[in-house]
């Protein structure tokens, strides 16, 4: 449960504990969030979340015992929302990871040994010849740089025909935004060692009740980044006495798929306990409440607690709420063509065997063959607004996160003008915290949002005098975009 003051919400703190845990693109920190559920709700009020992304929302009503609808048509974000609602115990999660470690850790350790018995810890490739290898020491923290081996080009040789077993078929389109292309495949963004230890754990993973597999499932997503061939191998970095070093270090991999020349390989098996130990530890910090969960709207509506996580169409979703239910809508659409969450979760998706639906997404794609313009974005956007405004109660509280590269993505709020029950109150703008988010650096990326306040047209309460204390609480609409 995060800081809920005043004066927080405009600068939020980074994330922690669960929060962290798993990134997603452009998750948003859950300040503000908890502020206006904790201020603006009551007792079982129902809470909305159209967009759920990683669904840190769910878990903040789950603290309040607030009703709560979320929806989103990415797979990967139903996955992780059911995870922070079902969190398995610390002990549950710890001896699952033992288990595994006994039958596999040293199988996949195996398939990192150099010739003198060693486990490599990673490998620098330039390109696809292998330049280096690099092993922890047995003491002491440097590590230990040795060059490549027949060894170890018969290591690699001995995968070249591995085809992964348990991934589905990648679904990629040609974007130059993310460095995607359609020709793509998975063997171009792993090893084929890297997939066959891929393949070891999952074989594993398999084998475990859902909750606790899904933990684990989660796990191997988090890592998948740092297990891929995407990771940035860095040179020069820091001048020290006005020396430039030439010491190479790991860097991370960067939002979409590229795919540097020169880069790393580092053992699965280390990627993966990494993950799963700060996992753990995030774990024992929670003890939960069980939160009743729904099969469908009039379940949730008959009840007086739990929620409801639907993996569709937003819209479709919402035309069937009755009107007048919901007390707060709170959520983060897609910001235009700001970021294309299912083109970039497609290894997640893949990976949590899961299939996507893509024309559904609300988005503008720089992927011609996805044909996803501004023009159809504008009009769901508007319908989704349209829709928002029939569903609130009376005295609802409707939240917008947004922001957008251009003047014209911020047209949908035209609907406000004219067609609409909805009035604007106000807006904030809203700093990102680094952790955790995929942030887009790329020339145009943005670092800020802003918070756009709504409230029924003819509603009687006036929230302006609370508000106000907000930072940067203003009464106009931000119409344009704030590339900082
Ligand atoms: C800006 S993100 C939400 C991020 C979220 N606030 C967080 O903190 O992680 C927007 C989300 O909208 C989802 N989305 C796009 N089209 C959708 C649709 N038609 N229905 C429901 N969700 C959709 C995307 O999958 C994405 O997760």
């Amino acid at each position: 449960m995060t800081a809920k003051t005043i004066k927080d919400i405009s600068n939020p703190d980074t994330y922690k504990g669960m929060y962290s845990f798993h990134k997603y693109w452009g998750k948003k920190p859950t300040e503000s969030i908890a502020f206006f559920i904790q201020n603006y709700t009551n007792g079982s009020d129902i809470v909305l979340d159209p967009f759920l992304g990683s669904g840190l929302i769910s878990r903040e009503c789950l603290y309040r015992r607030r009703r709560f609808i979320g929806i989103d048509i990415n797979p990967f974000a139903i996955e992780h929302t059911n995870f922070l609602l079902e969190l398995p115990k610390a002990s549950v999660f710890q001896s699952a990871l033992q288990k595994i470690e006994t039958k596999i850790k040293q199988k996949i350790n195996e398939t990192y040994f150099t010739d003198n018995g060693e486990i490599a810890s990673h490998y620098l490739w330039s390109s696809a010849e292998l330049l280096k290898v690099w092993m922890k020491p047995k003491v002491g923290r440097s590590r230990i740089e040795i060059e490549t081996t027949s060894f170890d080009l018969e290591k690699v040789e001995s995968f070249s025909q591995y085809s992964i077993r348990n991934i589905r078929k990648l679904t990629f389109f040609t974007n130059s935004r993310i460095n995607s292309s359609n020709q793509m495949s998975i063997y171009d963004l792993f090893t084929r060692r890297a997939l066959h230890n891929i393949d070891l754990i999952m074989d594993e993973i398999k084998l475990f009740p859902d909750a606790i597999q899904r933990a684990l499932l989660l796990t191997l997503t988090s890592s998948s980044g740092q297990m891929s061939s995407m990771v940035f191998a860095i040179t020069n970095r820091g001048k020290t006495k006005n020396q430039v070093s030439n010491k190479i270090e790991v860097g991370s991999w960067v939002i979409g798929y590229w795919r540097p020349q020169l880069h790393f390989e580092i053992n699965v098996w280390n990627c993966f306990e990494s993950r799963a130990k700060k996992l753990y530890k995030a774990l024992i910090d929670i003890s939960d409440y069980q939160y009743p969960r729904h099969e469908s709207i009039s379940a949730l509506l008959e009840s007086k607690q739990g929620a409801l996580i639907l993996n569709d169409d937003c819209i479709n979703v919402m035309q069937k709420i009755p009107e007048k239910t919901i007390k707060l809508i709170c959520t983060d659409p897609p910001h235009s063509d700001r970021i294309p969450y299912l083109e970039l979760s497609e290894i997640w998706n893949s990976i949590l065997n899961k299939n996507v639906s893509f024309e559904k997404e609300i988005i503008v794609s720089n992927a011609k063959e996805r044909n996803k313009k501004k023009a159809e974005y504008i009009e769901k956007m508007k319908l989704f607004i349209g829709e928002s405004s029939r569903i609130l109660t009376d005295d609802g509280m409707f939240l917008i996160y947004f922001n957008a590269r251009d003047q014209e993505s911020w047209k949908f709020l035209e609907i406000l003008e004219n067609n609409s029950d909805l009035q604007f109150i106000g807006a904030f703008p809203m700093e990102y915290s680094a952790n955790s988010v995929v942030q887009d650096n790329r020339k145009g990326g943005m670092k800020t949002d802003y918070v756009l306040v709504l409230k029924r047209k003819g509603c009687s309460i006036s929230y302006k005098q609370e508000l106000d204390k907000i930072p940067g609480w203003s009464t106009l609409v931000p119409q344009i975009a704030s590339a900082t």
